[in-house]
Order: structure tokens, then sequence, then C-alpha cells
């Protein structure tokens, strides 16, 4: 008894949306639309069309995606985390050679304040927020993302000369925001040398 009820509601549900879509197009032949306006509403349509196909073919073919993904880290346990503790902060090379700089980023700073990386080689930076929305933007390198409290951004980029990089806060982030930035040193790949601390805090690593 009740799914037969079911099935009228949705019978009439299908009907008013028939009725209404008829009526919507109804509508729309009657508009008087210009012969040069058509086109050029062709034409943006088709725009709009060819920018989703490319979005969607990077997204799934080319794996490109929002820096800030979905890995979530808990913003108010930042300090006690073991990837973002304080010892555990800045430029560190694994066992295979590849570089890995954990950032943290709290009014009105970057943490740790100054770090320095060799050029010309394959950077990974995780960046995370200890309270607010910031960005960070490294002019003349694709190193340009929000960094969300509750998401880790990761971007991996590389320098190809050697010398100061600014490191500039792009999102607004209060009354300090202006104030907010750093620099890198990107040293010669042949004069750079790892941290030493790293290997020893390899295992923190998470
Ligand atoms: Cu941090 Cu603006």
């Amino acid at each position: 008894m009740q799914i037969a009820a079911i099935i009228q509601k949705c019978h009439d549900l299908t009907g008013k949306c028939v009725d209404f879509l008829q009526d919507f197009c109804a509508q729309l032949r009657s508009v008087h639309v210009d012969h040069l306006e058509r086109k050029w509403i062709n034409i943006s349509l088709l725009i709009i069309a060819l920018l989703v196909a490319i979005i969607t073919i990077d997204a799934f073919f080319h794996g490109v995606n929002p820096p800030s993904k979905v890995e979530t880290i808990d913003s108010a346990k930042l300090h006690l985390s073991k990837e973002f503790a304080e010892n555990n902060l800045g430029v560190q090379q694994d066992a295979n050679g590849d570089i890995v700089i954990r950032m943290v980023a709290g009014r009105y700073s970057f943490f740790p304040k100054h770090i320095a990386v060799p050029a010309e080689t394959k950077l990974t930076f995780r960046w995370v927020s200890m309270d607010v929305l910031h960005g960070v933007h490294i002019p003349m390198t694709n190193m340009s993302t929000m960094i969300v409290p509750g998401y880790v951004a990761e971007i991996t980029t590389s320098f190809p000369t050697p010398g100061e990089y600014p490191v500039l806060c792009n999102e607004y982030c209060g009354l300090g925001h202006n104030h907010m930035w750093s620099n890198i040193s990107v040293i010669a790949k042949e004069d750079w040398l790892a941290p030493s601390k790293l290997t020893a805090n390899k295992e923190i690593k998470q």
C-alpha cells in the first residue's frame, strides 16, 4: 500500500518536472535572440566546455590536483605532531637523497624563519598553518598555494638559479599580514650541504 503511494508520488513529481522543463523551453524559444548574439553565446559555451575539458583531463589523466589535496592534520596539536614538531621542521634529506622541507605558517611568520636549499634540485615543500588561513607565494617559481588550517599543502618545485628568494603570505590573515614574509637562500648545488641533524630524525618522519 505504502509502496504504491510512493510510486504515485514519484510519478506526480516526474510529471511536474517535465511540465516545468517544457514550459521553460517554450519561454526560452519565445525570447528573441539576435543572430549575432546567438553566435557569441555559442562561442562562450564552447570556451566553457573547452576549459572544463582541460581541467577534467588534467585532473584525471595528468594528476593535476590542488596542493591541499585531502591530507588532514590537527592544527591545534601541530607542535605535538611528530611530523611538524619543532625539531623536525626545515630541510631534510632522506636516505634516497630526496629533499623534503616542512614549514609552518602562523601569524605573522613562516617557521623556520630561514632555510637554505640547493638550486636545480627537486624539492618537496610541505606547508601547514598553526592558526588561520595563510598563503605562500615565491615569485618566479610555481610556489603559490593557500595554507588552509587542518590541511597539509604539498608542492614540488625547484629553483633554477642560486640567490635569495622572497617568501610572501598572499592570503589576508590579520593586521600583520603585510609583515608576513621571509626568504629562502638558494645555494649552488655543489656548495649545498644537507643539514646533519636530519638523518638522526629520520624515524620521526611520518
Ligand atoms: Cu599570513 Cu597573510
